[in-house]
């Protein structure tokens, strides 16, 4: 097997591919990265002379170029996008362009070059926001997204359905919650805080920090995508989720916890746009069908992200200080 990674060198996409490499013995991975600022090749690093690895830097919107690596795979798992809600409230642009342009771009090349199967990978934000007694979403949610973000991968997921439907191309979905873990961004709340404490700064908590989200352990995540790619039912969506929501101010209490610092490095700041309120996912489908539930719990899953970050200092230290790029710059000059 041959496998298109979209957005490997990113932190779930980087985290799959070490994942099927290690259980896939003679799969192969092509990488197609375009290395944003959410691109790290570290996160790739000790698969540096593993021939099975190949990276590219490239576009998911360049058409000829995406259409020359979808010929040569078998099939493409499709992690690449801009994916952090508060850059798309900023700036929704290159939202709208990779989101939906690069899946669209994508999905074309697969359908002109005989229907390859196609996994695209999406999010629980596509389904809005959830009161505290609102059941969790499911795969019968009506879609209801409310930033920009989640606009443009509703979108995707619309075109994705939308090619099984009309070109019968071999697709699934799944629409997972909020994944943690090693090689995590230290944009998003559980790196942010366990950086920021580690360089005894406060930790920005917006509006009453009384939000929820459930939480799940990339690995975790991962199997569950091994196993749509393989035994997932043509045309169908699988909702992937922790089965742990918890509030933000109980992740950074916990956070806080672990590494024994006051609360007092909590900072109650200025509330996102839009902020949704609660997300949860009942994942009885995938369980049902497939056979899959979270194997990690949060406690252990925490335990195990801090310890990851407290032995990789050098990572997210070129990232926070942005020096991590100079190394793109000279490895990639086109
Ligand atoms: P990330 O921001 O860490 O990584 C995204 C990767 O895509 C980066 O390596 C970036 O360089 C690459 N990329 C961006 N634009 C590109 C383009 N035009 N062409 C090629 N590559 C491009 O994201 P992530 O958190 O790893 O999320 C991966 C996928 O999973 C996304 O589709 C996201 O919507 C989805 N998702 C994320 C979460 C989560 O909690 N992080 C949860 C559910 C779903
Ligand atoms: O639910 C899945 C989604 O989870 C993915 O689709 C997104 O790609 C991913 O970024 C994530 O989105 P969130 O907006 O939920 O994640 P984030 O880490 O940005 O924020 C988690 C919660 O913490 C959210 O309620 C906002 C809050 N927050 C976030 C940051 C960065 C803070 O209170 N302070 C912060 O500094």
């Amino acid at each position: 097997m041959k496998l298109l990674v979209t957005g490997g060198a990113g932190f779930i996409g980087s985290n799959f591919i070490h994942y099927i490499l290690k259980k896939h013995e003679n799969w192969e991975v092509i990488n197609l990265d375009a290395l944003t600022y959410a691109g790290n090749l570290e996160n790739l690093k000790s698969l540096e002379n593993d021939s099975r690895h190949q990276f590219i830097r490239g576009d998911i919107c360049d058409a000829k170029l995406v259409n020359g690596l979808v010929k040569e795979c078998d099939a493409i798992v499709h992690f690449a996008a801009e994916s952090h809600v508060d850059r798309s409230i900023l700036d929704p642009a290159a939202f709208i362009k990779t989101n939906i342009v690069g899946t669209y771009t994508l999905l074309e090349a697969a359908r002109q070059n005989g229907g390859k199967r196609f996994h695209h990978i999406s999010t629980d934000e596509v389904f809005g926001s959830l009161n505290s007694d609102e059941p969790a979403f499911s795969e019968e949610t009506a879609y209801d997204p409310q930033s920009p973000y989640s606009a443009a991968k509703a979108s995707s997921d619309h075109l994705v359905r939308a090619y099984f439907h009309t070109f019968n191309l071999p697709i699934t979905i799944s629409n997972c919650s909020n994944n943690y873990g090693p090689f995590h961004f230290p944009e998003k709340l559980i790196p942010l805080a366990i950086t920021n404490l580690m360089e005894d700064k406060k930790i920005p908590v917006y509006g009453d920090g009384l939000q929820i989200r459930d939480w799940l352990f990339v690995e975790d995540h991962c199997e569950a995508i091994d196993l749509i790619l393989e035994k997932g039912e043509l045309g169908e969506t699988y909702c992937i989720g922790g089965n742990s929501e918890k509030t933000n101010l109980e992740v950074v209490k916990e956070i806080l916890a672990i590494l024994k610092k006051d609360e007092d490095l909590i900072e109650f700041v200025k509330d996102r746009a839009g902020h949704d309120r609660r997300y949860a996912i009942d994942a009885t489908k995938i369980k049902k069908q497939l056979g899959w539930q979270p194997r990690v719990s949060f406690e252990e899953g925490l335990a195990q992200t801090i310890k990851w970050f407290e032995q990789n200092q050098n990572w997210w230290q070129k990232i926070k200080s942005g020096e991590y790029q100079k190394y793109y710059e000279k490895q990639y000059k086109n």
